[in-house]
């Protein structure tokens, strides 16, 4: 099932499925995306693509040609208040990350109506603190040394977004 989710200008959300799980992987641990996320086995991201997608959903973000730009996963999506995770894009510095993020905004937000979304970030993750503060996302708070990378406690800081400060 390729079930597209929303389409922008350049780009789309579709929900993943298992002939994304290579690219998936790959995108996951390229170095320069692996120092900033903790990566999914492949057993993890089966179990969501074949699930009903009601509590989780692996989704890809795609050029409209169906190129392939990059991948993150919500949960939560049962409550009313979702997580985004793992964002990665593969095609950086193009304004993707932007693109993606908006319009992973106003599919929970004006299609689905959630009441709050959030995600986390590594503290020196400059490129993704920027981008999810410019887009509104509020500091909620820091998860102090909370992940255990090659031997160093990192701290986490946590963003949330509510319904109301998106509609403003
Ligand atoms: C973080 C990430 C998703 C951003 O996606 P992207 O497509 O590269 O970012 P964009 O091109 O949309 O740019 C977003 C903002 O970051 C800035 N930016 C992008 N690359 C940058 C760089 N190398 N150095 C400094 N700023 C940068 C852009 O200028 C833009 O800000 P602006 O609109 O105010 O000018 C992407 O870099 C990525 O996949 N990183 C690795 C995985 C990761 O860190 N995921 C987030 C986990 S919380």
């Amino acid at each position: 099932m390729n079930k597209i989710l929303i389409e922008g200008r350049r780009l789309r959300l579709r929900r993943a499925n298992e002939t994304d799980l290579p690219y998936i992987m790959t995108l996951q641990f390229a170095p320069e995306n692996l120092k900033f996320i903790v990566p999914f086995d492949e057993d993890f991201q089966r179990s969501v693509m074949r699930s009903d997608g009601s509590e989780k959903l692996n989704v890809i973000i795609e050029e409209l040609d169906g190129t392939p730009a990059g991948y993150f996963l919500l949960r939560g999506l049962d409550t009313p208040c979702a997580e985004f995770t793992h964002v990665i894009i593969g095609r950086k510095g193009l304004g993707y990350g932007r693109e993606a993020m908006k319009l992973l905004l106003a599919w929970t937000f004006g299609t689905k109506k959630f009441h709050r979304v959030w995600i986390d970030c590594k503290e020196y993750n400059s490129i993704a603190l920027h981008l999810y503060e410019s887009l509104g996302f509020v500091r909620e708070g820091c998860l102090r040394e909370f992940l255990l990378t090659d031997g160093v406690w990192e701290n986490l800081i946590v963003f949330g977004l509510l319904e109301s400060e998106y509609s403003a």
